[in-house]
């Protein structure tokens, strides 16, 4: 980045008029929203229907050792009613979900929101039969399909508590998270289709369910007809249940904080953690940011290409989205396949007019030209967004001039599995964006820049240091499943007073935010937060690894890189076939999105005299950045550096 003023792109004074937000409408709901949290939220929290409605706002304190975060705590609702019945009355023959399958031959879906209530009272009412009831745990492991809404929908229904992985992991990542929540039941798909390939789901179940308590039942959806094993009593078969159910089903009468899912997201120390998100902040929160972000008008046609095992597909594809009536595209298949082009055949095929996405995609297209691009009519299209990790000005021209012709506002929008919803990004038809910028806060949104050492807040409107959250907003988390004492310790115990989001981030003389990436030992993997302890602890699982350390690395196209460092036992030498030995074994604990890039064998690790490795200077190697190691006299044997820059897999 130089000194001299990025480049600005102001909306056209056409998209300003529509827009639900001009820069003086943002000044005004922005400032009310900080000056009066309690009633700004008072007045916003009516956006949704509630049954019995709040009477109190807000109750939250970030105070260390005592944190606690309700919203509207008073209040009663149904989050599917929301999503659903409340839309019939006035658009039940919309489309609601728009399904477009991995393969462009097979037929896509549009489920009306009439259709949509059907399929989620039949499922809901087979969970019941299940004997799933209210707090009970569901996992949901299924690809991009239709029932994976009915699924998440139904378990919000009846009050049950979902928590979906994504259908890349693996069994025993999968058994992990089953067993982290205590479920109940776990809904799966024979298999995946994705780029033409398909994955065994419910051999992945099977497996996973010999580490699960044998109580756990199966709910197998019929995607492919490729029929695995079946065990009689466990195993239900979805397609046939749902002939035979009722699609009657009333939705239970749910707190405002009730849980409505867990999310198991990793962070720098330890397994993944189950991120608890309650009904009514949240349901407020995503909605709220789904309209004013995207600028969703009804009757537009919205696609966010996440999948629904992340964060993003929940309240991006799933519930901001229903919430408003809005006509959300779920797509199950990859940008890459057929070919390159498969995005903007999509957009063309079903008239997109906003579309969210990784920048991670964006720079795997952008190498594969323009023509891809070019072959389709994107005329639909009014708006575009960003997610999951810095985009690169690079790849945010391209964007901009090749796929939005520069008509189109980009939002780079910040956020994380935590916050439930947007925290940092420009509002369309108020702000001229810059590229690799997230800009503003959203309405309740209060960040800080604090000084990394001191922890004090820099109040100058210049500033870089680590991002921080002032106060609560609606959509944060609440705690993390089972361990309220390990959430306060995560995000609350480094800079007290404070929510600490684990990014690094500079504020410009414009009071922009540019987020700088993350400030502890979490990586970003094409877009996936992976916690470099969790690929450390399955690759010193594998009997020749005597020890293992794991930073990022640049990467062209997925960010970052994963780079490890192995120590093998005493006498096994180092080969070729071992390296792809490891890469399958961490694969299979974990899953393919954590499949090591770079594996450099390491006699040893730089360590300090009390024995702690010093990632810093392995994160310098990976970077081939080892002219600036810093002090390393601290070492217990500092030539072990030496032999690792000699060895190093990343040379320019
Ligand atoms: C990173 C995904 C820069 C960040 C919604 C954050 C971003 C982590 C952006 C959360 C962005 C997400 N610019 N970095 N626009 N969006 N990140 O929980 O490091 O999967 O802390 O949530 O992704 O990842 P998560």
């Amino acid at each position: 980045m130089t000194d001299s003023a990025p480049a600005t792109y102001a909306p056209s004074a056409e998209f300003i008029a529509n827009a639900h937000a001009d820069a003086a409408t943002y000044e005004k709901m922005y400032a009310a929203s900080i000056e009066d949290p309690a009633g700004f939220w008072a007045e916003h929290g009516k956006r949704i229907d509630w049954i019995k409605p709040f009477t109190q706002v807000k109750n939250t304190s970030f105070e260390f050792g005592n944190v606690n975060i309700r919203w509207f705590e008073d209040g009663t609702l149904n989050v599917a009613a929301n999503c659903i019945d409340r839309h019939l009355a006035t658009r039940g023959d919309q489309t609601a979900i728009i399904w477009e399958p991995d393969s462009p031959e097979e037929e896509a879906k549009h489920i009306t929101y009439k259709q949509l209530h059907t399929s989620v009272c039949r499922m809901a009412n087979i969970l019941e039969e299940l004997g799933v009831r209210k707090g009970d745990r569901v996992v949901i492991y299924l690809p991009m399909i239709p029932e994976a809404a009915y699924a998440m929908l139904a378990c919000a229904r009846i009050g049950a508590i979902h928590s979906i992985v994504f259908a890349g992991f693996s069994p025993d990542a999968l058994a992990a998270r089953i067993n982290g929540c205590d479920a109940k039941l776990i809904i799966t798909a024979d298999e995946a289709p994705r780029g033409g390939r398909k994955t065994p789901l419910k051999s992945n179940a099977d497996a996973a369910l010999l580490h699960c308590k044998d109580t756990v039942k199966c709910l197998v959806v019929k995607r492919t007809g490729g029929q695995t094993t079946w065990i009689d009593g466990r195993d239900f078969d979805y397609n046939e249940m749902a002939l035979e159910a009722s699609d009657v089903c009333a939705p239970a009468e749910m707190n405002a904080e009730d849980p409505l899912f867990i999310l198991y997201t990793s962070g720098s120390t330890g397994q993944p953690k189950g991120v608890v998100h309650t009904s009514g902040g949240y349901l407020v929160y995503a909605a709220m940011t789904h309209q004013y972000t995207f600028d969703y008008h009804d009757g537009d046609i919205y696609w966010c290409t996440a999948d629904v095992g992340w964060v993003t597909g929940h309240s991006y594809i799933v519930y901001g989205p229903l919430a408003n009536g809005a006509t959300t595209l779920m797509f199950e298949g990859v940008p890459t396949y057929p070919d390159a082009g498969r995005f903007w055949a999509v957009c063309e095929k079903h008239k997109v007019n906003q579309f969210y996405t990784a920048p991670t995609a964006i720079r795997a297209l952008m190498g594969q030209g323009t023509e891809f691009v070019e072959k389709y009519d994107l005329s639909s299209l009014k708006l575009l967004g960003t997610v999951g990790e810095p985009i690169n000005p690079e790849a945010w021209n391209w964007y901009n001039d090749v796929v939005g012709k520069g008509r189109c506002p980009i939002v780079d929008t910040w956020w994380q599995t935590e916050t439930g919803g947007h925290m940092l990004t420009p509002l369309p038809g108020a702000h001229a964006t810059k590229p690799g910028s997230a800009q503003k806060p959203f309405f309740g949104v209060h960040p800080v820049v604090l000084d990394a050492q001191t922890g004090e807040e820099i109040h100058a409107t210049e500033a870089e240091g680590v991002l921080c959250l002032k106060d609560s907003w609606p959509g944060q988390m609440r705690t993390v499943w089972g361990d309220h004492e390990r959430f306060e310790k995560t995000y609350f115990s480094d800079y007290k007073g404070y929510y600490f989001a684990g990014d690094g981030c500079r504020r410009d003389a414009d009071g922009d935010y540019w987020i700088t990436g993350r400030v502890d030992d979490v990586i970003n993997v094409s877009g996936h937060r992976m916690g470099t302890a969790e690929v450390e602890s399955a690759l010193v699982a594998h009997p020749k690894v005597a020890e293992a350390a794991v930073v990022g690395y640049p990467h062209d196209v997925k960010g970052q890189g994963i780079y490890c460092y192995v120590t093998l036992m005493n006498g096994v030498e180092p080969s070729e076939e071992l390296r792809k030995e490891l890469r399958t074994w961490v694969r299979t604990e974990i899953g393919p999105i954590a499949s090591p890039d770079l594996i450099q064998w390491a006699p040893g690790l730089p360590k300090t005299r009390s024995g702690k490795i010093m990632r810093r200077i392995l994160r310098k190697i990976a970077e081939d950045d080892f002219g600036s190691l810093g002090d390393t006299s601290t070492l217990a044997e500092p030539a072990v550096v030496d032999d690792l820059i000699a060895n190093r897999m990343n040379k320019a």
